[in-house]
């Protein structure tokens, strides 16, 4: 078995009581906390922005991981920063200077993610492995939660974990993650899970506690 992390995404939460639903996931054992970003631009969606992760950042000691599905993002990457973020992702989709992108996060003194969307191949990550900490692997198209995982990227998954070989980035999947998939996405290579409505189902902290750890037990048999 092998030490997965597991990153619920509080775009399933309760918005009306996001603080208490990130301790309660805090509590419920949650590794991460996956922060999900969407300007309604790159996305088709509009979510919360780095003022909503600055009032939330001390709900928990846990590391805030900011998924950008922003473009452009350069603009942005200071605030995510000072609000908070401890790992910020970009998408190698929201603009053409990724290189730069991904420098400007190290300089933040931030953990660097890329991530791609389900059509983008692996090989967009061949120039930039020196620049990464993290790999996210979107295994729904981006925007919304409670979408099916989409099977074709399991095998992107395992070619990327080829690729990464003994470089200390982390492999994140993220999207239509489930107690019943978790096993094929870790037996294909990644070590970090992102699950919202897996999460997020039931409404106390125990039935949270009780999704984590099916999804954690089933990734790490
Ligand atoms: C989708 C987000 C995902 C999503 C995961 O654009 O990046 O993090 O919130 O939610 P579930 O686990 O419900 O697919
Ligand atoms: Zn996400």
């Amino acid at each position: 078995s092998k030490e997965i992390i597991i990153a619920p995404s509080i775009l399933a939460a309760d918005f009306a009581r996001l603080g208490e639903e990130i301790a309660a996931i805090d509590a419920a054992g949650a590794d991460w906390i996956h922060c999900d970003v969407m300007d309604g631009h790159f996305v088709p969606n509009i979510s919360f922005g780095a003022d909503i992760i600055k009032a939330v950042r001390p709900m928990t000691k846990k590391i805030f991981d900011v998924h950008l599905m922003i473009a452009p993002a350069d603009a942005y990457l200071e605030a995510f920063a000072k609000a908070g973020a401890d790992v910020i992702t970009i998408h190698a989709e929201a603009g053409p200077h990724l290189d730069r992108s991904l420098q400007a996060i190290r300089a933040l003194g931030k953990k660097a993610g890329v991530s791609l969307c389900p059509s983008t191949p692996e090989s967009a990550l061949e120039y930039v492995l020196d620049r990464l900490d993290l790999v996210l692997v979107m295994t729904v198209n981006p925007g919304f939660g409670g979408q099916s995982f989409i099977g074709s990227q399991l095998e992107k998954i395992a070619r990327i974990r080829n690729m990464i070989g003994g470089r200390p980035i982390r492999l994140e999947v993220d999207g239509g993650v489930t107690r019943d998939n978790a096993a094929a996405i870790a037996a294909a290579g990644a070590d970090t899970l992102v699950a919202g409505s897996a999460v997020f189902r039931g409404k106390s902290s125990a039935d949270y506690a009780a999704n984590i750890a099916a999804i954690r037990v089933a990734a790490e048999a």
